[in-house]
C-alpha cells in the first residue's frame, strides 16, 4: 500500500472552494506553492479537505521537523491551556518563558554565560538581534550576504536579498546595509579548487572593508551558516571562521541566523556546530515551536543585557502556550536519535538524488547539510544557467501526484526537501520516486 492516497484529481472540488475563498478573502500578494487545503496532518502525511492522503516534502518551510501533531508537543499545549494562556511578559513572570530561555541558554553554542529573549517570528527574531547587536556597539551598520533571506519586516527584508519576489515595490530600505556575495560551491569560479575559491571569497570579504564599509562602523555580521531561501548553500568553515576572526578583531557581533538550518535539520542542533565556530548570537524560530509561533535570539548574556530597562519586548512573546511547544519540541530535537535519523534522512535523499543527476540533464546539481537537501535545475550543464520553468514544473506536476514541495534559490529555479524528521524510509522513497517521476517528465520535455 503506497502512503499517498488520491481519491479526487487535485485540487479535489472542496479544495477548489477553499482556493476560491482564499483569492477573495486574503491578498494576491500572500504565494502559496501548492493547491492543498488541509484538513488535517500527522507525521509526514498531510490529508486534504477532500479527504486526499498526501506525503509533506515542505514542513510548512522547516517548520515541522518533529512532525505534524506531535504527541508530546499536543500534549504539553493541552495541559498549559488548562492553566492559562497568557498574561504577557511585560506585566507578570511566567515560568514557561524562563524554562525554554533556560533551556535555549544551554543548547545553543558557545561556553560562556547567555541570556535569551523570546518573539514570535523568525523576522521579529533577527530584527531584536540586530537591534541589540546596535546598542551594545552603539554602531549602525551591518553586513549582511547575496542570496540571504531573514524575513519580511522593513529591517530584516532590508537584509533580504531577493528582490523580484520579496523586495519589489517595499522601498526604501533601512541605511547602512552593506551585502556581499556568499561563497556558492556551485558556482564558484571556473577552474578554481575549492579551497582557492574559498579563500577568493575571504580576500573579497577583506576587499569589501576597503570598498563598501568601514570594519569599525559594523554592529553585526548576520549570516545563516546553511543558506536556506538562497538556495541551501553550506558556508565553508574556514569562511565562517574567517567572519568570526573579523568579528573579534574590529567588536563586531557575529548572528547566526539559524531559523531554517537549526533544529535539528542539518543533524546537529544547530548548523554551526558542523564548524566548530561560536556566534555571539544565534537566532531559532521554525521548527522550534513545532508549529507554533515563537523565536528565541540567546546570546552572549552582555550584549543581550546591553539595552535599557523597557527596551526590549512584545505583547505576545514568549507565549506559555508556544514556550511549553518549544521546550516539548527542543527536548526531541536535541536528542540523539532525533540527530541520527536527521543524518540519515539526508543521506537517503541526497544518496537517490545523486543518481538522478546522472539521468537527467535539467539538473545542475545536488547539496545540503543533513536532512537540509536541494536539487537544482538549469538549461545547460556547462553554463548552469538556471532554469526556473523546471522547478515550476516539476512542483505543479509533483504535487499533482500528492508530494507536497517548494522552490527555493535566488533564481527560484531549485526545489529544497524539508521533510519532516520523523518520516519513515518507506515515505521517504516514495515520494522521492513522486519527484524522480516529475523530474523525468520535465527533463524528457527538454529533449524533444
Ligand atoms: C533563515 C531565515 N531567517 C528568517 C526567516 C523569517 O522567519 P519568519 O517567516 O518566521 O518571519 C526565515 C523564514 O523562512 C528564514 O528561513
Amino acid at each position: 500500500m503506497t502512503y499517498i492516497q488520491l481519491k479526487t484529481a487535485l485540487p479535489g472540488p472542496k479544495s477548489q472552494l477553499l482556493l476560491e475563498r482564499r483569492k477573495n478573502a486574503l491578498p494576491a500578494g500572500l504565494a502559496k506553492s501548492t493547491d492543498i487545503a488541509v484538513e488535517r496532518a500527522d507525521g509526514a502525511l498531510v490529508w486534504d479537505v477532500d479527504g486526499n492522503q498526501l506525503l509533506d516534502f515542505a514542513g510548512g518551510i522547516g517548520m515541522i521537523n518533529v512532525g505534524h501533531s506531535n504527541t508530546e508537543v499536543v500534549h504539553a499545549i493541552r495541559e498549559q491551556l488548562d492553566k492559562y494562556i497568557h498574561t504577557c511578559t511585560l506585566v507578570t513572570t511566567i515560568e514557561p518563558y524562563i524554562r525554554l530561555a533556560e533551556l535555549l541558554n544551554s543548547v545553543t553554542p558557545g561556553n560562556f554565560p547567555k541570556k535569551t529573549l523570546l518573539a514570535n517570528s523568525g523576522s521579529e527574531a533577527v530584527e531584536n538581534a540586530v537591534n541589540v547587536a546596535k546598542y551594545y556597539t552603539k554602531r549602525n551598520a551591518v553586513l549582511c550576504f547575496e542570496g540571504a533571506y531573514h524575513g519580511r519586516t522593513l529591517l530584516t527584508l532590508s537584509l533580504t536579498s531577493k528582490y523580484a519576489l520579496f523586495k519589489k515595490g517595499f522601498g526604501s530600505y533601512v541605511s547602512d546595509i552593506y551585502r556581499i556575495p556568499a561563497p556558492n560551491m556551485y558556482r564558484k569560479i571556473e577552474g578554481m579548487t575549492d579551497d582557492a575559491y574559498i579563500q577568493h571569497c575571504i580576500r573579497k570579504l577583506d576587499e569589501a572593508f576597503i570598498s563598501q564599509v568601514d570594519p569599525e562602523s559594523l554592529a553585526a555580521i548576520i549570516i545563516e551558516p546553511v543558506l536556506g531561501e538562497g538556495g541551501f548553500i553550506p558556508i565553508p568553515a574556514p569562511y565562517l571562521q574567517k567572519l568570526r576572526d573579523v568579528c573579534d578583531q574590529y567588536g563586531i557581533v557575529f548572528i547566526a541566523d539559524e531559523i531554517q538550518c537549526g533544529a535539528g535539520r542539518t543533524g546537529k542542533l544547530y548548523a554551526m556546530e558542523h564548524t566548530g565556530v561560536v556566534p555571539d548570537i544565534v537566532v531559532s524560530a521554525k521548527s522550534i515551536g513545532a508549529g507554533m509561533p515563537i523565536s528565541a535570539i540567546t546570546g552572549k548574556a552582555e550584549i543581550l543585557d546591553a539595552p535599557h530597562l523597557g527596551g526590549l519586548g512584545g505583547t505576545y512573546g514568549g507565549s506559555p502556550v508556544a514556550c511549553v511547544a518549544a521546550i516539548a519540541a527542543i527536548e526531541i530535537l536535541k536528542s540523539k536519535s532525533f540527530l541520527d535519523r536527521s543524518v540519515a534522512v539526508g543521506k537517503l535523499i541526497h544518496e537517490t538524488m545523486q543518481k538522478w543527476k546522472t539521468k537527467y540533464k535539467v539538473i545542475g546539481d545536488v547539496r545540503g547539510l543533513g536532512a537540509m537537501q536541494l536539487v537544482e535545475f538549469v538549461k545547460d550543464l556547462n553554463t548552469k544557467e538556471p532554469d526556473m520553468s523546471v522547478a515550476m514544473e516539476v512542483i505543479k506536476e509533483a504535487t499533482s501526484k500528492g508530494l507536497i514541495l517548494i522552490r527555493a534559490g535566488l533564481f527560484s529555479n531549485c526545489i529544497r526537501l524539508l521533510p519532516p524528521i520523523v518520516i519513515t524510509d518507506e515515505q521517504l522513497t516514495e515520494g522521492l520516486q513522486v519527484l524522480e517521476d516529475a523530474i523525468a517528465l520535465a527533463d524528457a520535455k527538454r529533449k524533444i
